[in-house]
This record gives C-alpha cells, sequence and structure tokens, in this order.
C-alpha cells in the first residue's frame, strides 16, 4: 500500500483509524473526539487487545494494544502494522490512518513495514476475490518532524517499497516462469524503468569469458544460463559498490539430488539475484551519489545425462580448480566466478546475497542472515543497518582443512559440520577486495509460512540493509 505521512489527516477522508497504543498511554495528535471515544471505551492497551469502535469521522476506529510500554520493540510494532494490513484488506478499507505512541523513533522502518503489509502474491490466483482495490495508507508521526523530513522519509520508503516489491515478485514467480532468461529479461526491464544499464551475457559470452562454474552448473540444464550486470553510475559517485547474487532459478540439488519434501521451496534460490535488482532499482530511484555495479549468475540446477557430477574436476573463471563432491553445493560455484568477475572492478565494498546453505538455516532459522566479512567496519554498518542481519560469522582459515582436496585445489563442500562457515571460505576464495561481506540468506529470504509479522513467501530481504549501507557511504 502507498503511505504517506500527515500529522493531521482529513478525517472526512479515512474509512478506517488504527491507532496503536500501550498500556495506560494517551494518544497524541488525535482529535479531541476520537479521544473521547477512547476514553469512553474502556481500552486498556495490553498486548492482543484489540476493539473496533464504530464513529463518525472516521467511520472506524480499532484500538490495537501494545501491552507494557517499556517493552515495545520494532518486532512488536511490526506485527501490529502486519495485522493492520489484513484487516484492512478483509474489511475491504480504502483509506486508512495509522497512529503510533510517541515512543517510536524509527518512522522510516514503520512507514516500510506498513507499506509491505498487504502484499500478496496473487498472479497465479485466477479466481479473485472481489472488491478489494488498493489500500491507501497515512501515517500520523509519532513525533514532530518538518515537512522536508517528512518528504524524505516518503520518498526513501517509495523507493525501498518497490524495490522489495520486486524481489518478493520475482522470488514468488514459479521458476517455469522465471528462468535465467526471463530473470535477465526483467532485470533489464527494471533497469531501463530507472536509467540503469544492463548488460546480459548469453551462453557464448560466459564460455568466453571461462566461467567454469556457471557453466557446470548449467550443464544439467535445458535452459540457457545467464550473465547479467547492471551498472547504476551517478555523475558524482563516491564509492563503488559491486553487488553479486545467486540467481539460482530452481536447485533441484542435480545428481546430487534434494528429496522431495519442500524441493518446490528451491524456486526462492534466486532471492539473492532478486536482491540485487531490488536494491539497485531503490539507489536509483534514490538517486543515491554512489556507483554500483550488480552482477547475477544465473541458471538452474538440474540433473540429466549432461549434468555436472561428484568426482568433475572444473575450472573456474579464476583459474583455480574444484572438486565437485556434492553437486548441490552449487551456488558457491556460480558465486566464484561472479565473486572474480567483481573483484577485477575493483569496487571499495563488494557485498554478496545468497540463500546458500542449509546449515545457515540451521544455525539462525528465520530471523537473521548469516554474515561473514573480512572488514569489521563494513561488517558493523551492516548489523546496524537494523534488518534482520544479527552477528557475525567467522570465516576463518582455520576451517579451510574442510574443504582441501586431494585432486583439485579445493572441495565445493565441506560436509555438515560448519556448513554456512566452509561455503564462505569457499567464496572467500575468488574474492579479490580488502572490503567484502557475504549475506547467507537462506533462512531470511523467504518464510515458509505466513507469521504474525509477514506473507508466506520471498521477504525482500537484502535491500532495507543495503539501501541504509550505501546512504551511510553518501553521508561519509
Ligand atoms: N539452495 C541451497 C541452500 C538452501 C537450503 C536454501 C535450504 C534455503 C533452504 C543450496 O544450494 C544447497 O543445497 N546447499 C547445500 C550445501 C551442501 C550440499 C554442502 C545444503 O545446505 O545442504
Ligand atoms: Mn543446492
Ligand atoms: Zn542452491
Amino acid at each position: 500500500m502507498d503511505v504517506t505521512l500527515n500529522p493531521e489527516p482529513k478525517w472526512s477522508k479515512i474509512d478506517h483509524l488504527f491507532v496503536l497504543l500501550a498500556e495506560d498511554d494517551k494518544p497524541r495528535n488525535l482529535a479531541k473526539s476520537i479521544h473521547k471515544l477512547i476514553d469512553g471505551s474502556g481500552f486498556k492497551g495490553n498486548s492482543d487487545e484489540t476493539i473496533t469502535l464504530l464513529a463518525d469521522e472516521p467511520r472506524k476506529v480499532t484500538l490495537m494494544g501494545l501491552g507494557k510500554r517499556d517493552a515495545i520493540t520494532l518486532r512488536l510494532i511490526r506485527t501490529a502494522l502486519y495485522a493492520i494490513g489484513k484487516l484492512a484488506r478483509k474489511q475491504r478499507d480504502r483509506a486508512i490512518a495509522v497512529a503510533l505512541p510517541y515512543t517510536i523513533a524509527e518512522i522510516g522502518v514503520v512507514v516500510d513495514y506498513l507499506s509491505q503489509s498487504d502484499y500478496k502474491y496473487d498472479s497465479y490466483i485466477t479466481i479473485k476475490k472481489d472488491g478489494q482495490g488498493p489500500i491507501s495508507a497515512i501515517l500520523i508521526p509519532p513525533v514532530e518532524l518538518e515537512s522536508k523530513e517528512l518528504k524524505r522519509i516518503e520518498a526513501e520508503s517509495r523507493a525501498i517499497r518497490s524495490g522489495i516489491r520486486t524481489v518478493r515478485d520475482l522470488g514468488n514467480a514459479p521458476a517455469n516462469v522465471i528462468t535465467p532468461t526471463r530473470l535477465a529479461q526483467r532485470a533489464e526491464e527494471i533497469a531501463r524503468s530507472v536509467g540503469v544499464k544492463a548488460t546480459v551475457y548469453g551462453k557464448k559470452e560466459i564460455e568466453r569469458m571461462k566461467m567454469g562454474g556457471l557453466l557446470a552448473v548449467n550443464r544439467g540444464s535445458a535452459e540457457e544460463p545467464r550473465f547479467i550486470v547492471l551498472e547504476y553510475s551517478p555523475r558524482k559517485a563516491k564509492k563503488h559498490v559491486a553487488l553479486v547474487g545467486k540467481g539460482i532459478t530452481f536447485d533441484s540439488g542435480g545428481i546430487s539430488i534434494k528429496p522431495a519434501e519442500k524441493m518446490e521451496e528451491m524456486k526462492f534460490d534466486m532471492c539473492g539475484a532478486a536482491a540485487v535488482i531490488g536494491t539497485i532499482e531503490a539507489a536509483a530511484k534514490l538517486e543515491l551519489p554512489i556507483k554500483i555495479t550488480g552482477a547475477i549468475p544465473s541458471t538452474d540446477n538440474l540433473p540429466s545425462g549432461s549434468a555436472y557430477k561428484p568426482g568433475d574436476i572444473i575450472t573456474m573463471m579464476s583459474g583455480k580448480t574444484v572438486e565437485i563432491v556434492n553437486t548441490d553445493a552449487e551456488g558457491r560455484m556460480i558465486l566464484a566466478d561472479a565473486l572474480h568477475y567483481a573483484s577485477e572492478l575493483k569496487p571499495d565494498h563488494l557485498i554478496d546475497y545468497a540463500t546458500l546453505t542449509g546449515a545457515c538455516v540451521v544455525a539462525l532459522a528465520s530471523e537473521a542472515a548469516g554474515l561473514f566479512s573480512n572488514d569489521d567496519e563494513l561488517a558493523r554498518k551492516l548489523i546496524e543497518s537494523g534488518e534482520r542481519v544479527g552477528g557475525r560469522m567467522p570465516v576463518w582459515d582455520d576451517y579451510k582443512d574442510l574443504i582441501r582436496s586431494e585432486w583439485a585445489d579445493m572441495k565445493n563442500s565441506g560436509g555438515r559440520w560448519g556448513g554456512a562457515i566452509t561455503a564462505a571460505l569457499f567464496l572467500k576464495e575468488y574474492v579479490n577486495c580488502p572490503s567484502w561481506a557475504h549475506l547467507d540468506i537462506a533462512g531470511t529470504a523467504y518464510a515458509e509460512q505466513e507469521t504474525a509479522r509477514e506473507a508466506r513467501g520471498a521477504t525482500g530481504a537484502g535491500v532495507r540493509v543495503t539501501v541504509a549501507f550505501l546512504e551511510s557511504l553518501s553521508r561519509s
């Protein structure tokens, strides 16, 4: 939904006002009539307390409790905002307003969450439920802000919203629709819409570039691979940041095939690629003064008579050799070439996004992405960005023994123990940049089920954190 900030909405134009309140909290910035309504309702503000009152203008007022005032977290707010989106959809509200407690400082994040709250991927639902048009929302800012600041937050969240929407739509689309070719076309279309240059390399060119990892994974597929390069080059760029995203449009595991159960989730294995596309879209919309290069290797990973096999030895773009011990460790094979390619551009920072390992999901579940980095400063900035990037995991060379090979420079899998770490270590072998970070978004890129905070499917992970990081660079 589209969200604007407005301290004094016209109540006659609002179908439904939502007021979030803590226990013993008084709403601010609301009309007297609404105060009276709340006072007379017996509403306490306990968590899980929701009361809808019928009024005049606006016609409905829903009070939502947040519990104890000191215990309010962004997470709690997010849950409430998601509930608002669902309720508004159900009740066919067209124009809503949301009032927040005045203790909330991160308004930009709140606007983002609210604007995502009614997202549903229904492109392939042929029998649509009737009646629900787009919802527009007014957020009543909890603190006083200058109108310039309001405009800035609105513009920023609008850019992030469209970037995240791109990621969610691309991620949720099935793998028979989003093939590598189609992913590249979408990337080109999106790039064109925001004035970003897109170059798509086909199989012949990928062969010429000697991207052995990408070609090996592609061998089992009837679909051609693609290598997508996006370049956003503002005139006065302060820094150059390269973003690399894993674009496996479907991961069956290949010859080392995955079990059937939940294999359908592997259509999300291109969410890293989508994050790069969505981030560049948002950054270009915001006209950030940072040069950004996106590099996306894309193929699906399927078994066939021509597929790469365990025991094969592959020569990568960098010249290093890899002994394949598991064809399901395909993400690192395609990323290695892209990281090598991106390193040669000598960016100031290099960040990659990948639904890389099940081991990362075992370690962190869906609340935090795995962060690996060779640069403390970069790692700190990414953690501070506030989006599901928790602590940092080691990429110590001490773990390298696990991927040592007798037949080649390295194996492509170190087995179960420390699976997320050995995957990151493998990538590090192809990175030639002193400021690199790898985000393993296997757990955060998509929600297996709907939660109290978000819809099932692709989440848009990676966009917010990266835009926040790029903004911090443009301020420095
Ligand atoms: N795409 C998967 C990782 C994944 C698993 C993402 C579950 C989201 C949910 C990746 O390509 C993969 O299969 N990794 C293997 C690596 C192993 C063979 C070394 C894994 O994690 O099992
Ligand atoms: Mn795999
Ligand atoms: Zn994969």
